[in-house]
């Protein structure tokens, strides 16, 4: 009873939201909006043609960080094909544009609306102690995907489903301890720099530590610098290029996504330098997205670490055992491997994105 309750309301709000985005796009049409970007890439899903078929759907708030990155596109995919209708569940998706405010607004939105679950991927691990309070009192579980969250009390969240970026930085240094030894450079001085991820974010944290924890066993590794270029090619060829400009010998670029590879390949190569198995510099990326596996498969990527995606299957098995009363696990981290030239042919023809 309280649920269809609550489906009524939602099916009126979407109803409220569509006549408000319709207004909107005639404002748009009609030049008074500014073409500030203000329609979210990912709207809020306004279908409401399902009157009377959707009582029995499991409706879920969505909260996804942005869209900065190939990875992120991949990982709101995901979620896309498990929640569908046909697998039971309403999906309500909002993108966040990076930005923790508005994260913050679409949570208390979902809480307005007496969602059944409120799934959401945090841009920066802090600072959810309050809103997921109030979904804690408004008695709605809340997911957490793919980055952590550091709250005081873990029970303001019924589970996690994502990677473990301390692993996957452990892993990074891992490799690279391996592949000095392999070439017989394990006693060289080796020249680090880092361009990382967004500042606050579990992703930049974790694989920075991860790695930081590595590289402290190693006197003649030196970390130059670390630089944020927020998951972005812009960013990371623009940090990059710093590096080059300040440090002229650099040997290793960890670079914690592809995305911000991308940007630090072009700087380097633009800076007269190659990269990867016989190049100058040698880069350890993280995510393993497909266009970077093909440069692991040409020796310009040396490794990459993965970061899986795929987790929209893990919360939807997440949120039917919880429908069907059974006890979740707090942790579901999702299995990831490493990527080089030795091992990369066996995945290319699987990965989709
Ligand atoms: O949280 C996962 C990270 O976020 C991925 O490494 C990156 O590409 C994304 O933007």
């Amino acid at each position: 009873m309280e649920r269809q309750k609550r489906r009524m309301k939602v099916k009126r709000n979407r109803k409220i939201s569509k006549i408000i985005v319709a207004l909107l796009i005639v404002c748009a049409v009609a030049g008074t909006v500014c073409g500030c970007g203000m329609f979210p890439l990912f709207e809020t899903d306004l279908e409401d043609g399902t009157a009377g078929k959707d009582d029995d759907l499991i409706v879920i708030g969505y909260s996804q960080l942005g869209s900065e990155s190939i990875w992120r596109t991949a990982n709101t995919a995901s979620m896309q094909r498990a929640l569908t209708q046909e697998n039971g569940f309403f999906l309500i998706l909002e993108n966040g544009r990076q930005r923790q405010e508005n994260q913050i607004k679409s949570i208390r939105s979902f809480i307005s609306q007496r969602v059944d679950y409120i799934v959401f991927s945090p841009v920066v691990s802090t600072g959810w102690d309050t809103v997921l309070q109030e979904a804690k009192d408004a008695g709605i579980p809340v997911i957490v995907v793919d980055r952590m969250v550091d709250v005081k009390d873990d029970s303001l969240y019924t589970a996690w489903v994502g990677t473990d970026s301390r692993v996957e930085g452990e892993k990074a240094g891992y490799w690279l301890e391996q592949d000095l030894k392999k070439r017989g450079r394990q006693y060289d001085d080796i020249n680090i720099v880092i361009l990382t991820g967004t500042e606050g974010s579990s992703a930049q944290m974790g694989r920075s530590a991860g790695f930081a924890q590595i590289a402290s066993r190693y006197g003649n590794w030196h970390i130059l610098d670390e630089g944020c270029g927020d998951f972005t090619p812009a960013k990371g060829k623009e940090v990059m290029k710093e590096f080059l400009r300040d440090y002229p010998d650099i040997d290793v670029v960890v670079s914690q996504n592809d995305d911000m590879t991308f940007g630090a390949l072009e700087a380097i190569h633009e800076a007269g330098l190659t990269t990867g198995i016989r190049g100058d510099i040698m880069i350890i990326s993280f995510d393993a997205v497909r266009e970077a596996l093909e440069l692991v498969e040409q020796g310009e990527i040396n490794a990459d670490i993965e970061c899986n995606p795929e987790q929209g299957e893990a919360v939807a098995e997440v949120i039917r055992k919880l429908e069907r009363g059974e006890s979740v696990e707090k942790k579901n981290p999702i299995e990831e491997k490493v990527f080089t030239i030795s091992n990369v042919g066996l995945y290319m023809d699987s990965r989709t994105y």
